[in-house]
């Protein structure tokens, strides 16, 4: 009995120690925090995987790249309040079983992603937008501002291009193996947007989103849709 209760004090000794430290990281700069606290799942360096084995064993997206694909406002936002972006997480094959009609997704087998504290989301939210990776396939200006109505963009997604297998445009409807794109307009940037449809395997080696040869007035189309989906309120 003694014993569990000095185990159970060097516990809060403990705690109050983590506490200590992660409350001294707020002052610490935002690379400081990327290379102590992310580097476990994410690429910040850029090599991206060279086989299946590696890619299977991605624990997290690539953000060696992050400056020239995310808008900073939703970073600093998301990395003090995450949401699931990837319905079956990182990588996707660990986290989907075969199911009768469909695959089923393990939802108990995702982890829920670490929160910051608002100083640190700033500090880090800057810090990623350094991190400028592949920037030569990336042409400023790329996408040219329009609109689009959701039905017609939805068409062009959907039954032109098969999209919507891999990607859900709302919550709960469309494929769950990619990102989710409702959000996509206020994540990412407009000429990343373009870029990476262009050419997904130039950005994310030996990843499964197909290079399909599309028009320039149907990627604008998809970014215009993009934009208005992001604007809905699910
Ligand atoms: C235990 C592994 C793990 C750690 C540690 C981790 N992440 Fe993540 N991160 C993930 C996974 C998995 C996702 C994909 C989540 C999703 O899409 O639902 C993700 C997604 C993200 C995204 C969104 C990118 C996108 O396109 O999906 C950002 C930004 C990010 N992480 C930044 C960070 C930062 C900054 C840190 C350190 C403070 C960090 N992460 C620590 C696993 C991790
Ligand atoms: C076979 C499944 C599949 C299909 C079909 C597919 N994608 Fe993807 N898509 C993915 C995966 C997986 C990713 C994540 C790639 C990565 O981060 O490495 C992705 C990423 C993206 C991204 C970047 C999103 C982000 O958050 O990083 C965009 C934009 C995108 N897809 C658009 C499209 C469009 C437009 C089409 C139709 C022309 C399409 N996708 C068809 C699987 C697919």
């Amino acid at each position: 009995m003694l014993f569990k209760t000095r185990l159970k004090s060097i516990g809060v000794v403990a705690a109050i120690a983590a506490t200590l430290l992660s409350s001294g990281v707020s002052a610490d700069s935002g690379d400081k925090i990327l290379e102590s606290s992310c580097v476990e799942c994410h690429d910040l360096k850029g090599a991206g995987p060279e086989n299946l084995t590696e890619l299977w064993a991605l624990k997290g997206p690539n953000l060696s790249y992050a400056g020239n694909k995310y808008k900073q406002a939703w970073l600093e936002q998301w990395l003090a309040a995450p949401t699931r972006i990837r319905p079956t997480g990182m990588f996707y094959g660990n986290h989907i079983k075969p199911g009768t009609d469909e695959d089923v997704i393990k939802q108990e087998s995702l982890v829920k992603h670490m929160a910051l504290s608002a100083s640190d989301a700033k500090v880090v939210a800057a810090a990623l937008m350094h991190r400028k990776a592949k920037s030569e396939l990336i042409t400023p200006g790329a996408y040219k501002p329009g609109t689009i109505s959701l039905r017609m963009g939805e068409l062009v997604f959907d039954k032109f291009r098969g999209c919507l297998g891999c990607h859900q445009i709302e919550p709960g409807y469309g494929g769950a193996s990619g990102p989710e794109v409702y959000t996509l307009g206020n994540r990412l940037q407009e000429d990343y947007i373009i870029s990476f449809i262009q050419d997904p395997q130039a950005w994310s080696p030996l990843t499964f989103m197909p290079n399909r040869p599309l028009k320039d007035k149907d990627l604008q189309k998809l970014v215009h849709y993009f934009r208005a989906l992001a604007k809905e309120k699910f």
